[in-house]
């Protein structure tokens, strides 16, 4: 038994991949998991998965960047369980979204970004951690990206979403701090999954040979980092960025 075990901890984007994957270990330590996710169908499918292993799982249909859905999603979660104690602000455009230069990229494209990653970041915590303040317990864990470290080409817009998300983390690791409430953030390197199946070979072989630890990355390779952070064995961090790139950058 982990230190998860019957929190209540929600995951935005968790009907796929990576989000997916943390519900999963996190259903797994015996956790009662909420997947804020807006494609239903992925939602419902990862939920269902969840249960017939024996988990305690809820779905609810939620666009991060919308405040009201937010909010909505957050009373509840209060009115099934009557608290919460995690959230893992995973929902996000990833890179899928396509290379493009910075000259490239649309006024529509860099907006939506912007809605979806830093917007929905913000939205979902201040949808989520009032409550957590008021109880004087919690963990946030925030997800940026390795890319704001070595400057990935051709995504600015995304790379820059994903620093915003850790300038987030930090300053709101002052203003939740009094109230006992963490938030962290995990910067994962490419890792193989449905979104980056389309990442250029070469980008892929750069990543490889310039990784300290020579392999590719798999989901399996971060969600004991977030459970970690999500953990009371995480009680005095607060306000980092935590790489975890199989050693591509260090700082
Ligand atoms: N896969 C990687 O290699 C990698 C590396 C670094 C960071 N990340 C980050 O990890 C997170 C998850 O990435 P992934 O690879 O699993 O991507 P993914 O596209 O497979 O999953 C993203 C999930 O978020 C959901 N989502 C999108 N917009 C949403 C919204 N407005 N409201 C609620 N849910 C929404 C999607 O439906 C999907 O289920 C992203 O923030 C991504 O930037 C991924």
């Amino acid at each position: 038994m982990t230190s998860n075990h019957g929190k209540v901890i929600i995951i935005t984007g968790a009907g796929r991949g990576l989000g997916r994957a943390y519900a999963e270990r996190l259903a797994s330590e015996g956790a009662r998991v909420v997947l804020a996710e807006v494609d239903t169908a992925a939602g419902i499918n990862t939920t269902e998965e969840l249960r017939r292993r024996g988990g305690e799982a809820l779905f609810i249909e939620t666009d991060i960047a919308s405040e009201e859905s937010t909010s909505v999603m957050a009373v509840r979660v209060l009115e099934r369980w009557g608290h919460i104690d995690g959230l893992v602000a995973n929902a996000g455009l990833a890179n899928s979204v396509g290379g493009a230069s910075y000259h490239e990229i649309t006024v529509d494209q860099w907006d939506r970004m912007m809605h979806v990653n830093v917007r929905g970041t913000w939205l979902t915590c201040r949808a989520v951690a009032p409550h957590m303040q008021k109880r004087k317990q919690g963990s946030i864990v925030t997800i940026s990206s390795d890319t704001t470290m070595w400057g990935s080409a051709k995504l600015l817009h995304y790379v820059t979403s994903k620093g915003a998300i850790e300038a987030f983390t930090r300053a709101m690791a002052r203003e939740l701090g009094p109230d006992s409430v963490r938030i962290n953030c995990v910067a994962p390197g490419l890792l193989n999954n449905d979104a980056t199946a389309g990442v250029p070979q070469a980008k892929r072989e750069w990543n490889l040979q310039n990784r300290a630890i020579r392999r590719e990355g798999a989901p399996e390779d971060i969600v004991g980092l977030v459970s970690f952070l999500l953990s009371d064995d995480a009680s005095f961090i607060t306000g980092q960025v935590i790489v975890a790139d199989g050693g591509l950058v260090f700082h």
